[in-house]
């Protein structure tokens, strides 16, 4: 079975959160943000939007795009670390608010490489179990997250949702994917609280477990090494080279290790996609939002090839490759 992307759309609170906002919060500059980072501005979820609301936001663009209404959608995979409850899942709650009564629902963590995952998983499904129309969604509200008293993390982190539509397609669609997980470094990249083992009590909110714990440096490391490597197995398994790439679709997690990753696998400036300066990182949703931008792109036509790739908590990597249908 052909799978491909037939219908995207995303969604982006209207709330502007800027890194001269940020430097009256904690103690921080535009510079240091802008020159570690690459990010000027981050988008904020206000108190009533969820990862649902974002997601069926997003959901619904991507139906209209696709010519489907929701009745027509057979399965709903949610990407997302920050659920509106631990149940039922985000992708229910999707359900509920698209009407799509036909859907099966469930979500997916895996961090920032979630939206890789939900797209792999999702496809999966369709070939096995004849689903026919699949609405796949990165969605987060990290903003609820973040330790806004904590400078090392909390510039780093934004809110929004992508989703895509996919269908069985004549030409094009995924051409290629690849997962990888290592559970040992769990210690990189968490959030301590609020789950079976440090369920929410006054202590673990008085120590802040329900934020998320994060060693950027050396995460930074190995996120390179793993982009540029995730991104060399799936173009091979595609029988694909560099040059074929119109663009890679990177996770938007620093700029600095789009450029490095960008630079190991010797692509050119122009076939590299960043929007962090204006989302920052938004886990699963930067993956999803970005591939929503990218196809909205007018130099981006049929039959040219897009790699995305990420990395994120678990810790896990995916990179996948699509040609346009
Ligand atoms: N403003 C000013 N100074 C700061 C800030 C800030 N916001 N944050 C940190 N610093 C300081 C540190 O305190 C440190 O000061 P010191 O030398 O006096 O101790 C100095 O800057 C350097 O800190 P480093 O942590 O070494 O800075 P680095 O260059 O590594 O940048 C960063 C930090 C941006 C977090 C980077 O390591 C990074 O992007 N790492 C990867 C993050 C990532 O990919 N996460 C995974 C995805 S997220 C997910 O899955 C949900």
């Amino acid at each position: 079975m052909n799978v491909g992307i037939v219908g995207w759309g995303f969604y982006v609170p209207d709330r502007v959160l800027s890194n001269a906002d940020l430097e009256k919060m904690v103690d921080t500059t535009d510079e240091w943000i802008t020159t570690r980072t690459g990010i000027k501005t981050r988008r904020i979820a206000g108190d009533d939007m969820a990862v649902s609301d974002m997601g069926a936001e997003a959901g619904s663009k991507a139906l209209e795009k696709a010519g489907l209404s929701p009745g027509d959608i057979d399965l709903i995979v949610v990407a997302t670390i920050t659920s509106d409850m631990s149940f039922p899942s985000s992708a229910c709650f999707v359900q509920k608010k698209l009407k799509a009564e036909n859907a099966v629902c469930f979500d997916i963590s895996a961090a920032c490489s979630g939206f890789i995952y939900a797209m792999d998983v999702a496809r999966g499904l369709m070939s096995s179990s004849g689903y026919k129309n699949a609405l796949v969604i990165g969605s987060e509200k990290l903003s609820m997250i973040a330790d806004w008293e904590d400078r090392n993390t909390c510039v780093l982190f934004g809110d929004g949702a992508g989703a895509v539509v996919l269908s069985e397609v004549e030409s094009g669609g995924f051409l290629s994917s690849y997962l990888g997980a290592d559970g040992s470094k769990d210690e990189l990249l968490y959030l301590p609280g609020g789950g079976s083992r440090n369920p929410a009590t006054h202590k673990t909110v008085d120590e802040k477990l329900h934020c998320l714990k994060m060693k950027g440096n050396e995460l930074f490391k190995i996120a390179v090494k793993i982009m540029a490597s995730s991104a060399e197995i799936v173009l091979e398994k595609a029988g694909l080279d560099k040059t074929d790439v119109k663009r890679l679709i990177p996770h938007q997690a620093n700029s600095r290790i789009i450029w490095a990753t960008a630079k190991m696998l010797g692509l050119k400036k122009e076939q590299v996609f960043v929007n962090i300066g204006r989302y920052g990182n938004m886990s699963s949703a930067s993956g999803a939002v970005a591939l929503c931008e990218v196809l909205d792109l007018k130099d981006i036509n049929k039959d040219d090839i897009l790699l995305l790739v990420a990395f994120g908590g678990g810790l896990t990597w995916g990179a996948t490759v699509i040609k346009v249908s």
